[in-house]
């Protein structure tokens, strides 16, 4: 992915991006076959992202606010590098850790344990560096007793969990967050927003993503508000939250 000057304090740049994906309406070739006797279109195309623009500096925190499907989630993965955009582009600088998808970088048969490993160094930490930060991770996430155990036997709050806290003792300078709020019981809840809170103190790049309007504006400085895949407001946090408010009520 291409990199943002040395000398700019700038730590994302999203310029005139647009996100297609290719939506199929046919499952088989039995399908297939019959819908082009048909005539009928196999594909169609959607827009999940267009015309979006914007940039985040050093230290900023960015709440990505939105209805389900408006796009965050393409938002968050196109700055991951996860996905690519199909025009425009995405820069970044520094080293980026997401917390995207549940389970994203974690493998089902593998332990708590190996998913740990697995993990950090797909976040770019090497062995020793994991060796030196593993019991501050297992601590976090408060899963000692089944940190041997598959992770596949795990709830959805433990998975979470494990994830967060690889993500947070990685070396990062930017940090997306996907929805990890509401999966969390809400002991860990505030763990983690205490956490969130002290990387932002670090002068750590936040971009964070949540239904949860009242907590997010209180913990992002600014909140970009898309609608159906377009950048509808670009401001203070809490005018982006009234502006989604009064946007369906
Ligand atoms: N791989 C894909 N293939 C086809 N369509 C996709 C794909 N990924 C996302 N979409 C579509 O793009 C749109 C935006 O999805 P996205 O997951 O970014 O929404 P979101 O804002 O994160 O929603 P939510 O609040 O529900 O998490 C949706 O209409 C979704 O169906
Ligand atoms: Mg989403």
């Amino acid at each position: 992915m291409p990199k943002i000057s040395d000398d700019s304090d700038l730590r994302i740049i999203v310029r005139d991006v647009r996100k297609r994906f290719v939506l199929r309406h046919t499952h088989s070739l039995k399908e297939s076959f019959i819908a082009l006797l048909r005539r009928k279109k196999l594909t169609t195309t959607f827009d999940a992202l267009h015309d979006i623009d914007f940039e985040i500096r050093e230290g900023e925190s960015v709440a990505l606010l939105g209805f389900n499907g408006s796009g965050k989630s393409t938002m968050l993965k196109l700055i991951s590098g996860v996905l690519r955009p199909d025009q425009g582009q995405v820069l970044t600088r520094g080293r980026v850790a997401g917390l995207i998808e549940v389970g994203a970088g974690f493998h089902p048969d593998l332990s708590g344990r190996e998913n740990i490993y697995l993990n950090a160094s797909i976040l770019g930490m090497s062995r020793s560096e994991v060796d030196e930060r593993f019991d501050d991770i297992v601590e976090f996430s408060e899963i000692r007793d089944f940190i041997d155990t598959e992770v596949k036997h795990y709830s959805s709050g433990m998975f979470v969990r494990l994830a967060f806290a690889v993500a947070i003792h990685c070396t990062l300078d930017i940090m997306l967050v996907d929805e990890i709020l509401s999966v969390g019981d809400e002991p860990f809840q505030r763990k983690c927003l205490a956490k969130i809170r002290e990387l932002q103190t670090q002068g750590k790049t936040m971009v964070v993503v949540s239904h949860d309007l009242d907590t997010v504006a209180r913990l992002c400085d600014r909140g970009i508000l898309i609608d159906r895949g377009r950048v509808a407001f670009d401001g203070p946090s809490a005018e982006a939250v009234a502006a989604m408010r009064a946007s369906r009520s």
